[in-house]
């Protein structure tokens, strides 16, 4: 049998490491809602609704990048007579969001890039984008958020759940190798193009919005934050 040289097999090495899969949550939306059980428990969803609770009443309701539906089932139970909107890419995502819905609900599901979705400007009164803000380059970042705040009521509030690097050596160190190993996952199974985290407050504040309340867990890896865009009396 012929034994490839290593300077033969580099190519071939190389080429699989540079693949690149086009971007798509398709191909995990039928393990997502197990892989983040196995993984990390409740905790993510406590970390998406943690501040549900605080913001005030909304008529309209914004789910970007909502994916498998765990936080609209929360916000349907919390804000029963919202008009709600779950805007995904991934139509394999939604598919599976649309299963918990109760015929006759006030959802609009849309299948759409959110960097390029022209929703009706100055219609939303709450925007969520949980565990989503995470998926962008800094310039993608800047995009997706100008283009959600345009949609966003000028009083809109905003609540967004995420992970970030924790503060603090030992807690900083895990955060950063839980994210390390995050982004090399997602970007080899779901094609993300960014393989790190872009800390999305400074186009926030450009968009008008500050930040009202905060909530850390998980050793500061999560966070769920309330933005608005007018300080809250
Ligand atoms: C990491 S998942 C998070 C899903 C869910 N929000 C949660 O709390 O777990 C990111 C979601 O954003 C969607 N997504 C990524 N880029 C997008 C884009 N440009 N436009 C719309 N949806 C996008 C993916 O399809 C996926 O469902």
């Amino acid at each position: 049998m012929p034994v490839l040289s290593r300077a033969a097999l580099l190519p071939f090495t190389k080429a699989l490491v540079d693949f690149h899969l086009p971007m798509s949550f398709d191909r995990l939306a039928p393990f997502y809602r197990a892989m983040e059980f196995f993984t990390a428990g409740g905790k993510l969803q406590r970390c998406r609704t943690a501040l549900l609770g605080e913001i005030p009443v909304p008529i309209r309701i914004l789910l970007a990048g909502e994916g498998h539906g765990r936080t609209l089932a929360a916000v349907m139970e919390k804000f029963p007579n919202a008009e709600t909107v779950v805007v995904d890419s991934s139509a394999k995502m939604l598919e599976v969001a649309r299963r918990n819905v109760p015929t006759g609900a006030s959802v609009e599901f849309v299948i759409a890039d959110l960097m390029t979705w022209n929703g009706q400007t100055g219609s939303f009164h709450l925007i969520v984008t949980n565990f989503f803000l995470d998926c962008f380059t800094e310039d993608q970042l800047a995009i997706v958020i100008s283009n959600l705040e345009r949609m966003a009521t000028p009083e809109a509030n905003w609540l967004l759940a995420d992970f970030q690097v924790a503060e603090g050596r030992a807690a900083g160190l895990r955060s950063r190798l839980i994210l390390a190993l995050l982004y090399v996952f997602f970007k080899k199974v779901c094609g993300l193009q960014t393989g790190k985290l872009h800390p999305p407050d400074a186009a926030l504040v450009q968009a008008g919005f500050s930040r009202q309340q905060r909530v850390l867990s998980d050793w500061g890896l999560l966070k769920s934050e309330w933005w608005a865009r007018q300080q809250a009396k």
